[in-house]
């Protein structure tokens, strides 16, 4: 029989074991724990750095790549500008020959197209019309302007060079050229859809006669319902008009040309525009100067 000192060490050498194996189970869990989690630890850093090379590889890539895009838009741009060149240089040496009929000089669609350029690089320095005048305007209109009265290729001589005024009849002819520049220019639209440039030429060639009151032709249209490109270019073509010398008239000095537009004001022509003109009128006396033989 054991004695009670004997029940009692043999209870704390039970105690004891049963500590020490839970307290080492506990360790060793979190030794396991540890381990588990320096391995995750390292096989997280691990990936995160290779991520991080990836990352910056496929950067680079597509550093590279964007640098190849814009190299070859560029060399897109360049071509289909180069080509653009050419097609409308092309273009103005046919309307200049078909100008040549009723402009011994050929120069009114040089100096139009300098005045249409003022107006749409004043209106975009001046934020005016802010929704339609921007860089490619500019040089849309510009290259567009020649187009205004390529249908009088289709009018007669006996009309086209009368020295004296037209009668009703004639002038009902004459005015049919800005619908048939316009049908012309629509027919090689139709091939060559969404190109800005005949776009502007269409319209600009159709209603370059319209005024600003309603009161033009051939379709009667009034104010902003008006294109903005033939708005521009009506001016400019009667601004030049009025400059030069006609088999029925002389030409008006830029002073008496000047009071002339003024009274056409919201009534010829848009007042935005008359206003832009006058502010500069006389950088466009020097386009007449530079670009007349007069
Ligand atoms: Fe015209």
């Amino acid at each position: 029989m054991r004695s009670q000192s004997d029940r009692l060490l043999s209870l704390d050498f039970e105690s004891m074991t049963s500590f020490s194996n839970t307290h080492s189970r506990y360790l060793l869990d979190f030794f396991a724990d540890q381990v588990d989690s320096n391995i995750q630890n390292n096989l997280v850093s691990e990936l995160m750095t290779r991520y991080a090379g990836l990352s910056r590889q496929l950067e680079e890539k597509n550093e590279l790549l964007n640098t190849y895009n814009e190299q070859l838009e560029e060399l897109v741009r360049e071509k289909v500008k180069e080509i653009t060149s050419s097609q409308v240089a092309t273009i103005h040496a046919l309307v200049k020959s078909a100008e040549s009929r009723d402009d011994d000089t050929g120069a009114h669609i040089e100096r139009t197209a300098g005045y249409c350029r003022l107006i749409a690089e004043k209106l975009f320095e001046d934020k005016l019309y802010a929704d339609i005048v921007d860089r490619d305007f500019i040089d849309n209109i510009e290259m567009a302007s020649p187009l205004h009265d390529i249908g009088k290729v289709g009018i007669e001589d006996a009309i086209l060079l009368k020295p004296g005024q037209l009668t009703f009849e004639e002038f009902e002819i004459m005015k049919t050229h800005v619908t048939k520049g316009y049908e012309t220019l629509a027919s090689v639209e139709s091939v060559y859809h969404e190109n800005a440039f005949l776009k502007l030429g269409m319209e600009i060639s159709r209603y370059h006669h319209e005024k600003w009151d309603g009161r033009g032709y051939m379709s009667g249209l009034s104010g902003e319902d008006i294109p903005l490109s033939a708005r521009i270019m009506a001016l400019s073509d009667v601004y030049d008009a009025l400059r030069s010398k006609r088999v029925y008239k002389e030409p008006f000095s830029h002073e008496k040309t000047l009071g002339i537009i003024t009274d056409g004001r919201g009534l010829h022509f848009d007042p935005v525009l008359v206003d832009v003109f006058m502010k500069h009128h006389s950088l466009f006396e020097e386009v007449f100067d530079r670009l007349s033989n007069n």
